[in-house]
């Protein structure tokens, strides 16, 4: 069965030597290899003020308290996400407020933010699900307008532009997830990025308890709780070997999902997702609508293809029942959207023959 989520692991010549040495070399916390392995991922994604994390879900709760999110206010945010997105917005004590998404790609519609933008709204997410990017240029807009700061979970998105520009520059903050089924995983890790080198020693501080690690623990004063958010010298050796495979790994994603926007434009029953001007999606699924999904399912299925949709819609959980709405573009795409495989593992030959499946009909 070809599947939809494939960790990329280097090869094992060169990974496992270099997890021995650190293993063993009496220093497995966050030190050096951690600093190196943000250094690498600052120049790849070309934003010189990012944090390496234990996870994205710990740079969402960061992102949340730089942007000044506090108890009682409101995020607007989309159903159409991984849970954490939305668990991270509970955690500091603020409501979510559901925005509705464009039934043309599940991607959160602008029009729909604008209309929920209240003196109470401190923060708006963008979810680039499944490597789909959001329409940058609108929520900017609407952030200049209300004074509303823009975090872009970026999970789904590593590799990703916007006019030309890496997912990882484009808002105030945005966050990467590292973890096991990601584009790149350093078996879990993840990483935030700010605008500025204050808000970046700030955020340092908030992953390490409240203490500035650069002073020895006597001379610290925690002026600000903070959290164990750090990465570790193993994670982070991961890491460091996976960003020579990175640019190949992640191309690979893109090409097969180049391939299917070509290969399945105009397929019967079959509609493709509309990619806003500007955005360069990377493809962690590849996402698309189907008629009788079920039977597509099936249909795939039995043909050694793993089809289905990943997540299920956030705002349905207990947890935010007082946010509940009505939200018709979800109900649209939510009962038709399906991924198909698209990753690294995905040779030339299966995407050939995945397209003929999918032509073939169900
Ligand atoms: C959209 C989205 N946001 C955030 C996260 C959280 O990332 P992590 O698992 O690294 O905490 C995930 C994945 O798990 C995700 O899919």
């Amino acid at each position: 069965m070809i599947p939809l989520v494939k960790p990329y692991m280097p090869p094992r010549e060169v990974l496992m030597p270099a997890l021995e040495q650190i293993l063993y070399s009496g220093y497995i916390a966050t030190g050096q290899a951690v600093d190196d392995f943000e250094m690498e991922f600052r120049r790849f994604i070309g934003n010189p003020n990012m944090l390496s994390l234990h996870s994205g879900t710990d740079a969402l709760h960061l992102a949340f308290i730089l942007a000044g999110v506090k108890p009682g206010d409101e995020v607007i945010s989309t159903p159409m996400t991984a849970e954490p997105t939305n668990t991270s917005i509970a955690m500091v004590g603020a409501k979510v407020v559901w925005g509705d998404v464009d039934p043309a790609n599940g991607l959160l519609d602008p029009a729909s933010v604008h209309s929920l933008i209240t003196e109470r709204t401190k923060a708006i997410v963008l979810v680039d699900y499944a490597g789909m990017v959001c329409d940058i240029d609108a929520f900017r807009h609407i952030s200049a307008e209300t004074g509303v700061p823009l975090i872009e979970d970026a999970a789904h998105a590593l590799g990703s532009k916007y006019k030309g520009r890496m997912t990882g520059c484009n808002v105030p903050y945005t966050i990467f997830s590292l973890q096991a089924i990601k584009h790149m995983t350093t078996v879990d890790g993840g990483f935030l990025a700010v605008r500025s080198e204050a808000e970046l020693d700030r955020a340092r501080r908030l992953r390490w308890f409240g203490l500035d690690k650069k002073r020895s623990r006597l001379e610290n004063d925690i002026t600000e709780v903070g959290y164990k958010y750090a990465m570790n010298n193993v994670n982070a050796t991961i890491g460091l070997v996976q960003m020579r495979y990175i640019e190949d790994v992640i191309g690979k994603y893109i090409a097969n999902g180049k391939f299917y926007d070509e290969a399945l434009a105009g397929a019967d029953g079959v509609t493709l997702p509309f990619y806003y001007p500007g955005a360069e999606a990377s493809y962690w699924l590849y996402t698309m609508k189907v008629e009788r999904r079920d039977d597509f399912i099936r249909m795939m299925e039995a043909n050694g293809v793993l089809a289905s949709p990943l997540h299920h819609r956030s705002d349905t959980h207990s947890i935010f029942k007082d946010s509940r709405r009505d939200l018709p573009g979800m109900e649209q795409w939510y009962e038709s959207f399906v991924h198909i495989p698209c990753g690294w593992w995905v040779t030339p030959e299966d995407r050939i023959r995945i397209v003929e499946l999918v032509k073939k009909g169900w």
